[in-house]
This record gives C-alpha cells, structure tokens and sequence, in this order.
C-alpha cells in the first residue's frame, strides 16, 4: 500500500578509512571496503510526497527550487523498485551549518532513501535501504547506521552495503570541523576519484593498504586507543590525497589554512595532546579528539581561524523516521 508521505533524517559520516574510486561507476561499488564515524551535529531532514497530480518531481533544498538530475535518476530508481508512476515534491532542509562546508550528500542521500522508500510503500531492511542510498551517493550508504560503520564493496548491487560496527559509542571521542573554505569543491569526488583509478600508478597500493588500515582502526577501537586510531586515519587520509597528486592531470584539495592546520595538530601532538587530522574532497580538516582535549585544541586553532569556522560533533546515531 502506498503511505504517500514520510519524513527521515540521516547524520553526516567521516570517512577513518576512506572510499576514493569506484568498480562499478553505474552502481556505484567501490574499489575496498571503507569505515566511517557517524557525526551527531551535522544531519539532513527530508520529506517525501508523491502526489498524482505532479507532472514531474519538485526538489525544493533549503526553501530553495532545486533541478538536479542526480535526485531525479535517484527517484526513477525508487519508482522502478516500488512500481510506481506517481510523481513527488522533496523537501529537505541540511542542519549542516550553511557555512560548515561540509560534504551533505552522504546525510541527503540517507535521508532521501528512507523517506522516499517508506512513501512509496516500499519495506525496506536497513541492508537494502543501505545499497538503495547508496545509488545516490556512495558514502551516504554508511550514514543509515550510527556509530562506526564499515562499508562492504561486495560484487554487485545487493552485495555492497554498509553495516554496523559500533553503534552505540561508550568512548568520549569527538570531532573537530574546521572550516577553512566554505565555497563547492573545484573537484567534485566522483571525477576526482575515477581520474585517480584510471591514472595513478600507486593505486593498486592504496587498495591493498586499505583492508590493513581497517584491522588497525577496528582493533584500536576496541582497546580505545586514541592514538592508534587517529595515526591510522591520519596516514590513511594522506594516502589517498598523495593518490591525487600522484594522478595525470594531478590535483590536490588542500589550502595553504588546511596545511596550516595540519601542522597545528602535528605540534599539539608534540605538547601530549592526542589529536589527529582527516580531510575529505575538499580543504576542510576534520581532527580527532577526545573531549577532554577539545576546548585545548580550538584554543589553539584559534591562532589561525576565527571561532565561528570551528564546528564540534560526536558520534551520532543512524536513520530514522520524523513525525511531520
Ligand atoms: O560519496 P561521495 O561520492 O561523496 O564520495 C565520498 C568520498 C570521500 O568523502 C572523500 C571519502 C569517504 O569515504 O567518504
């Protein structure tokens, strides 16, 4: 039975282990398996209606009318799954502070997939409605759980799909976003990624390293080794940034700010504060704490950004559903 409308939300995920190139571009499966932390600040609310006197769907994101084919692709492929023509208006508001310059598609691609999946009275586990967000947008997969999450490539299309590690966090981490440029990415990740597959002469490396970095990070979850864990996400980071200086055109995402953080947090270290930095497809560093030392570290960011480019997160929970 169609249940016309529902309303989801999903929080965003930070990549410890990250995904940086694609098998299956279509189906978007992964090169190696990937592992993330899911962030309690940053989320996406969105409502779905289909409604049979649409002609075509209506996105509106952030009050604004939106065209995007992604989001319509991603809607044929629910209508196909649900057997159904109706059209739909999608209304989605991003709690990622408008100025974060945070990625949001992994948070608006989780969100999408519950709400619409539910509207269209589809029934979905959290296994199927992981490979279904993950259609829209490949690290969206991972942010259906809470917690740490590893994402499993698998083969095909029902065979990729995040699932949980931790999903109830005992252990006081935190992140620390800073936010160097808020402007969109020059290199959007889905060419940044496939010019490194197809170019980069280290990137069987980088697949073979993987699989190791993500024992590391799991082992040093479970024995709440700060150091370990953040070492490995650090150099993990590293790795796939040296994958896009090393591709032909080469590229790089960092910022003379996100070099001068880097190396903040590499001389916090020497103080005997535990930090360690990751950075996605963009300039912004994303560092890893425990919360004890993060009033001591956006002290000292201070010295290179104002206040109001630090933002704070910890873990945060899965998908879920929003009375509306
Ligand atoms: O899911 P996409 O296409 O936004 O790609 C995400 C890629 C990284 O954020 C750089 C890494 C990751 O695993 O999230």
């Amino acid at each position: 039975m169609l249940k016309a409308t529902a309303k989801a939300r999903a929080h965003t995920n930070i990549a410890l282990v990250k995904y940086w190139g694609k098998e299956n571009q279509e189906l978007i499966i992964p090169m190696n398996n990937s592992f993330s932390l899911t962030l309690d600040h940053f989320y996406t609310d969105t409502l779905v209606s289909f409604d049979e006197s649409l002609t075509a769907d209506e996105f509106i994101l952030n009050g604004q009318v939106t065209q995007d084919q992604k989001l319509v692709n991603f809607m044929n492929l629910v209508r196909q799954k649900a057997n159904l023509a109706s059209f739909a208006r999608i209304e989605s508001v991003n709690h990622v502070p408008t100025s974060a310059g945070l990625a949001s598609s992994a948070s608006a691609y989780a969100a999408l997939a519950k709400a619409a999946s539910v509207a269209a009275g589809l029934d979905l586990t959290n296994r199927q409605l992981s490979c279904l967000a993950r259609r829209g947008s490949g690290s969206a997969c991972r942010s259906i759980y809470g917690g740490f999450v590893e994402w499993l490539k698998g083969q095909d299309d029902e065979s990729s799909y995040a699932i949980p590690f931790m999903e109830q966090v005992d252990w006081d981490l935190q992140m620390i976003a800073v936010v160097v440029n808020n402007q969109a990415k020059k290199i959007g990740s889905r060419h940044g990624m496939q010019v490194v597959v197809e170019t980069s002469p280290y990137y069987p490396a980088w697949v073979e390293t993987t699989k190791k970095d993500i024992a590391a990070v799991k082992q040093a979850i479970i024995a709440k080794d700060i150091d370990q864990l953040g070492q490995i996400a650090e150099e993990n980071a590293m790795k796939m940034h040296a994958l896009n200086l090393s591709a032909s055109p080469h590229f790089s995402y960092f910022e003379p700010d996100s070099l001068r953080v880097m190396e903040l947090v590499a001389k916090l270290r020497t103080q005997g504060i535990s930090c360690y930095y990751t950075l996605d497809a963009g300039p912004n560093i994303k560092i890893i704490c425990l919360k004890e030392d993060t009033s001591k570290i956006t002290h000292a960011l201070e010295e290179i950004v104002s206040k109001d480019q630090l933002f704070i997160a910890s873990p945060g929970p899965g998908v879920s559903l929003l009375d509306y």
